[in-house]
């Protein structure tokens, strides 16, 4: 999820990510560890999802792990009717459990397949708080956490009970776990429903999971920064970089009028797609990294009020405030 530049202050602060001086001199290794992921599937792969545990006893919460925030917003029992159909932190129950005193709120921009989703309507009110999270055995106390009190109806529909970010700048649970030596990184192992057993390695990568016809235009053969967003489940590019990577997909694949910023193409014609399309992101230091979208997977379902035309996943973005960012060139094949 990528928040959402507010139109009044917003009052989130991030907890400084700086360790006490002594700290390294106690830091030992921590071994990488593994979670099972879940997968939140309406018609396509939307989400993943994996439990987390907060408080003291520890309370399971099930979240995204979302690369695109660097907060956790947890549901909570602070939360009435409108959180009414997810699982709820009590943090009466927690002997740990220390409020903030400070209310904040978070929009977020988001993908959720089909119809997406543009405005306000997906909008956190949360208390600030800070207790101990835990993940696959390991823990960490006193981190910075944000209880959702209220919520948009958009956001009700999640089968998870929070958001636990992950970006660069993940300074609370992640920057946490790396303090007590877990190593500073995490890899995702996302497969389609219909394979299961995701992953989410904190500390590592399982090389058992990855193996590893280019064309491109000078305006995508060029340096750009990127999130590479777990929470979303659509890619937002600008317009012009959009527009140019459709067209050397397929002309059949046009601007959708209804939903500025989104696209489709007539659903019978799907299977006129090349079978796969590879995007390659090259890092700065020319390191490449296949994006490999199977054509069934670039199709993301029929419009709601267009049922003969398809969305394609990637959607026109043009006002989006890159805070964090990895830098990358284009090639589409
Ligand atoms: C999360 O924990 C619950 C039990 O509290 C379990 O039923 C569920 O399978 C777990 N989810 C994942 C993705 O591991
Ligand atoms: C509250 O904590 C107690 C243990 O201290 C536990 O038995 C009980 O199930 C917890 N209740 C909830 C709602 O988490
Ligand atoms: C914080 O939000 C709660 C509702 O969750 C409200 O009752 C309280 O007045 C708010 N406090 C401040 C200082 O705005
Ligand atoms: C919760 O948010 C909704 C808008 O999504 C609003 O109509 C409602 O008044 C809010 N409830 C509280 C208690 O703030
Ligand atoms: C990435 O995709 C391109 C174009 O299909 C292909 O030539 C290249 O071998 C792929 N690279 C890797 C590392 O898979
Ligand atoms: C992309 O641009 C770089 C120079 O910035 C050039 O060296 C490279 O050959 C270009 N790649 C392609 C496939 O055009």
């Amino acid at each position: 999820l990528v928040r959402v530049q507010a139109t009044v202050p917003q009052t989130i602060r991030l907890q400084s990510r700086v360790a006490p001086v002594q700290a390294a001199s106690r830091r030992r290794a921590l071994n990488p560890i593994t979670a099972p992921l879940g997968d939140w599937f309406i018609g396509t792969d939307l989400q993943w999802f994996g439990n987390i545990t907060v408080g003291t006893p520890p309370q399971t919460l099930t979240v995204v792990f979302d690369t695109g925030s660097s907060d956790l917003e947890i549901v909570s029992t602070l939360c009435g009717a409108p959180c009414d159909t997810q699982v709820k932190f009590d943090s009466s129950n927690s002997s740990t459990f220390v409020d903030g005193g400070k209310n904040a709120s978070i929009t977020f921009k988001t993908g959720a397949g089909v119809d997406p989703v543009i405005g306000a309507n997906y909008h956190y009110d949360l208390r600030q708080a800070t207790d101990t999270l835990g993940i696959g055995g390991l823990s960490v106390p006193g981190i910075t956490i944000f209880l959702i009190t209220n919520q948009t109806a958009k956001l009700a529909i999640d089968l998870f009970s929070g958001i636990q970010g992950l970006d660069a700048s993940a300074t609370g649970f992640l920057g946490g776990l790396i303090s007590q030596g877990l190593p500073s990184l995490f890899s995702f192992f996302l497969t389609p429903e219909a394979v299961g057993n995701a992953e989410l390695t904190l500390g590592g990568i399982d090389p058992t999971k990855f193996k590893v016809n280019g064309k491109t235009t000078p305006l995508l053969n060029a340096t750009r920064n990127v999130i590479l967003d777990s929470g979303t489940s659509n890619i937002l590019f600008p317009t012009d970089t959009t527009n140019a990577m459709y067209a050397l997909i397929s002309p059949d694949i046009v601007p959708y009028a209804p939903e500025p910023g989104a696209y489709g193409i007539a659903c019978d014609k799907i299977s006129t797609l090349p079978a796969v399309i590879d995007i390659t992101f090259t890092a700065q230091d020319g390191s490449p990294f296949n994006l490999t979208i199977p054509s069934s997977e670039l199709n993301v379902g029929p419009f709601t009020d267009s049922p003969d035309i398809c969305q394609t996943l990637i959607n026109a973005f043009d006002g989006l405030r890159v805070v964090q960012c990895l830098t990358y060139s284009l090639l589409v094949s």
